[in-house]
């Protein structure tokens, strides 16, 4: 089986966002990546999605399709794609980590690293600074659940 990820970014807007919409959103992607066996992460950091899935080609073509079509957000600028040896994000099918709502603490240290625009922090334009941004919130998540 070929595994591939893929990786892309986009913005929604408050007047259309609602955590009611995000939860759903979340609880129906579980099930949905479960089945289809891709895994991957959600962040959403002021008025833009970063989004990592990991799995079959086929199913994460799909998928993709299925999320660029999505009225939730616009502009979906895919940063990057192709065939992987093995997951990076393989602990969740699906998570959302809404870095608006951070603690203090995680708060902080995200402000340093990436750009911070009237207390957002922005998702980077360049690939390398989105994968960046993904590994942090991996390991925020890792660190919350204890792991
Ligand atoms: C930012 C964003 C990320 C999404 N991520 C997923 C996802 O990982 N898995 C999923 O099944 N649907 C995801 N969706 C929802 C899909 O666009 C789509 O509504 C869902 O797959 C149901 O498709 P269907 O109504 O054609 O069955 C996402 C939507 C948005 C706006």
């Amino acid at each position: 089986m070929s595994l591939c990820r893929l990786v892309y970014k986009s913005k929604t807007s408050w007047d259309i966002l609602s955590n009611q919409l995000l939860a759903q959103l979340a609880e129906r992607s579980e099930e949905n990546n479960r089945m289809l066996d891709i895994t991957g992460l959600l962040i959403l950091s002021d008025e833009t999605f970063l989004q990592v899935l990991e799995g079959p080609d086929d199913a994460v073509n799909e998928l993709y399709a299925r999320i660029v079509s999505n009225p939730l957000h616009r502009e979906v600028t895919l940063l990057s794609y192709g065939q992987v040896p093995a997951r990076n994000f393989e602990d969740w099918s699906m998570r959302i980590v809404d870095l608006n709502n951070l603690t203090m603490n995680p708060r902080e240290l995200f402000r340093k690293k990436y750009e911070d625009r009237e207390g957002y922090i922005q998702v980077p334009h360049d690939a390398l600074g989105a994968m960046s941004l993904l590994f942090d919130a991996r390991a925020l998540c890792l660190a919350e659940s204890g792991a």
